[in-house]
């Protein structure tokens, strides 16, 4: 299927970013030439996905579409627990708030917007247990993504292990640029969190692409395939949340995941008030079969590669034009570091989302702000957190673009950064008071 695309003018462009308040997620998709806003629910979903989506049986339980994605669930990943959601913050919010209690901490490897805002809605305090080699865009440590085992060992001794539910332990990690955590590091902190009796939770979002790059990088895995690579990273957890809208390859849909029965009837009882049944969790029996298949498909070690392996090419074209990048490169997007890129505007005039505005303007492509907007601000201060990376994400949807949009997006980033000295930045003028990068709206200063 082809898809009219628009080509406006640079002034079309102009009008259009200021009426959407220089904020990418603001603008009409219509107006858009290249979308790397997100991979979220953006992939191209396959021909026996499609074919799936004709055998949904849209009755209102049991659906036999549900159990065809349990079956793929526990075949794939091992996890004999099962309830769908409409998206995995969905699975975030029912998850939270069964598992973490007023005054609780919640470490992981890095924060995520919408895991962090619902484990404070539900009481909880996040803990940044990452090693420092990710806060540096320029640290090509092979795995970001890993934890500080002896950071999160001393800070469980410090709060108690009575005060930490879980550990929230992602693959890939968005926020570090796509980074993996490597198997060892998951043993290691198999080990520890076993020590204490805590539970790890899984945020599987893009579990096969952080299994291509164990494969691909750590020592004694090269024979393995992406799919049993999977399967040790589930194995060693206690449960997972997924937005299936990114490595399972569909447009809508999630789940949660669980070892644990008493955990699973609380969930499965908990999604009756916020999703719906059990076996559908607010999506259609065709959504659920598109996801089975899905599944099936992402831990293809071909389309792993192929998939990878565009990010890749993007990323080495931007590094030739010599424009500042996170490395290594990340799985499913390269991300500018906005910081190196302007560093003449300071990061309380969001360069981040200055050059998203930019990029924009100068091409159609939509990038978005991964840095101070994202970041949000101190619960106790008020104050905005000041990350230390400062990125613009142009994340590839799955299966859409060819390597020739990949060159078009090289060159439109290339001519923003020859002319990046004539860039100031932005000022604040309307703020929600969640997940603000959503929606959130600026003025040229
Ligand atoms: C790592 C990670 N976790 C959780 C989510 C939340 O999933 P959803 O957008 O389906 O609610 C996302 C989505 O961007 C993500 O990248």
């Amino acid at each position: 299927m082809v898809e009219h695309v628009q080509v406006t003018t640079e002034d079309y462009r102009k009008r259009a970013i200021e009426e959407a308040g220089y904020n990418t997620f603001l603008l009409k998709s219509r107006d858009v030439y290249i979308d790397l806003l997100t991979d979220s629910g953006t992939s191209a979903m396959s021909d026996r996905q499609w074919a799936g989506m004709m055998l949904g049986d849209e009755s209102y339980a049991g659906s036999e579409n549900f159990y065809h994605l349990e079956d793929a669930v526990k075949r794939h990943y091992g996890y004999p627990f099962l309830v769908p959601t409409h998206q995995g913050r969905g699975a975030e919010h029912i998850l939270s708030n069964i598992l973490i209690k007023e005054g609780d901490y919640v470490p992981g490897n890095m924060y995520f917007t919408t895991t962090k805002l619902h484990q404070e809605l539900a009481g909880g305090q996040f803990f940044d247990a990452i090693i420092d080699e990710a806060h540096d865009p320029m640290n090509e440590h092979p795995f970001k993504g890993n934890f500080n085992i002896e950071k999160l060992d001393a800070f469980i001794n410090k709060v108690g292990a009575d005060k930490i539910p879980y550990v929230s332990m992602a693959t890939t990690v968005n926020m570090a640029g796509g980074q993996p955590i490597s198997l060892q590091n998951l043993k290691d902190l198999r080990a520890l969190t076993d020590k204490y009796g805590i539970k790890i939770i899984h945020d599987m979002t893009r579990v096969a692409e952080n299994a291509y790059f164990i494969q691909q990088r750590e020592e004694g895995q090269q024979n393995k395939s992406v799919a049993a690579i999977v399967r040790e990273i589930c194995d060693l957890t206690d449960g997972a949340t997924m937005s299936a809208k990114k490595d399972a390859l569909v447009n809508i849909g999630g789940f949660i995941a669980l070892r644990d029965e008493g955990i699973y009837n609380q969930v499965r009882n908990m999604v009756v008030v916020y999703e719906g049944l059990h076996t559908y969790g607010g999506l259609a029996g065709r959504d659920l079969e598109a996801m089975a298949i899905g599944i099936a498909e992402s831990l293809d070690d071909f389309h792993i590669q192929a998939r990878v392996g565009q990010v890749i090419y993007l990323g080495e074209k931007l590094i030739e034009y010599g424009v500042p990048i996170v490395k290594p490169i990340g799985s499913h997007g390269i991300f500018l570091n906005a910081r190196a890129f302007l560093p003449h505007v300071s990061q309380d005039k969001f360069p981040a989302q200055t050059l998203a505005a930019e990029i924009y303007t100068n091409s159609g492509v939509r990038t978005m702000e991964r840095g101070v907007v994202s970041a949000g601000r101190n619960k106790e201060t008020g104050e905005h957190n000041y990350p230390k990376l400062e990125l613009v994400r142009l994340t590839i949807p799955r299966r859409v673009y060819t390597q020739a949009h990949m060159d078009v997006v090289a060159e439109s980033v290339a001519h923003v950064y020859e002319k990046r000295n004539e860039i100031k930045g932005l000022k604040m003028v309307y703020e929600p008071e969640y997940l603000r990068f959503f929606q959130a709206k600026f003025e040229v200063l």
